[in-house]
């Protein structure tokens, strides 16, 4: 794959499915081989529940441990890493302070680079292949902090008629990003959420196609309540039910974005 490649996960619209497929994706990626390197860039802390309970989600984002403490302190993210339950996936946990980041870059130089310049010796030590960013429903100086810091964003869009709504701001955003970050590029569109039975599908699929200059993967991810079991039991969906549709799905997806990162 090469150097490490950073990819986030971003929609201004909540409850796309960024966390579900930030995690599902990086568990599939650690599955293929490849090491992974997670960061909960949002206060929800729903990326790091996809992997530990309740108590220790809540221990490190109250601790010393998390992203908003080293951002705060300029710190090396180096010394914020702590290993998941499984081989090649690392994680990065979130605080519930992150919804004070705002605030805490406001008064910084470059501002907008604090993430990117923490990040840095992750990236040189070459020591993960992916790093994978999930972001929070919001547009402003902290997702222009991940955007600066990342190399390809996924935009996940739910299936849904609210789901397209508000895609035109992140567009938007993305280009004012790729003016102080050129090389930053939009990968694709995951389409998550698919319920066939209903049209919204179908016109979600045809109003993001007709999208000039934007890749929609070919790998779906439906309506599954194996996901929703999963996360009540902080574990990926390949891990909880090998076997259901999403599983598969995230499985193809992540091949889907391994084979965009060569
Ligand atoms: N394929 C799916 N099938 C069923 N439920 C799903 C699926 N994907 C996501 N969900 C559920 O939808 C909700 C939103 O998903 P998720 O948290 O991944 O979205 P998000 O974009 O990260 O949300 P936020 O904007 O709040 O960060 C969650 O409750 C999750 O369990
Ligand atoms: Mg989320």
């Amino acid at each position: 794959m090469g150097r490490t490649k950073t990819i986030c996960f971003c929609n201004n619209k909540g409850g796309s499915g960024k966390s579900t497929s930030c995690s599902n994706i990086g568990y599939a990626m650690s599955l293929l081989g490849y090491r992974v390197l997670l960061i909960d860039g949002d206060m929800q802390l729903n990326l790091s529940l996809s992997f530990f309970d309740e108590d220790d989600v809540l221990e490190m984002a109250k601790g010393e441990r998390n992203l908003y403490m080293a951002v705060k302190n300029g710190r090396d993210l180096q010394d914020y890493i702590v290993p998941t339950p499984y081989e090649n996936l690392d994680i990065i946990p979130s605080s519930t302070l992150m919804s004070s980041i705002e605030y805490e870059l406001f008064a910084k130089w470059q501002r907008e680079f604090i993430l990117k310049k923490a990040l840095r010796s992750v990236r040189e030590s070459e020591k993960y292949d992916v790093i994978l960013i999930d972001a929070p429903p919001t547009l402003g100086g902290w997702v222009m902090n991940i955007l600066c810091a990342s190399d390809k964003m996924i935009i996940p869009v739910e299936s849904s008629p609210w789901g397209l709504f508000g895609l035109a701001n992140m567009f938007e955003f993305l280009g004012g990003a790729k003016e102080i970050a050129p090389e930053l590029e939009l990968m694709g569109i995951a389409i998550t959420k698919v319920d066939e039975r209903k049209n919204y599908f179908r016109q979600t699929v045809e109003t993001l196609r007709e999208l000039e200059d934007v890749k929609v993967f070919e790998n779906y991810i439906h309506v599954d309540s194996a996901i929703e079991w999963a996360q009540d039991d902080s574990s990926p969906v390949l891990v909880y039910k090998k076997s259901s549709r999403s599983a598969k799905e995230y499985y193809e997806l992540a091949k889907e974005v391994i084979a965009l990162c060569q």
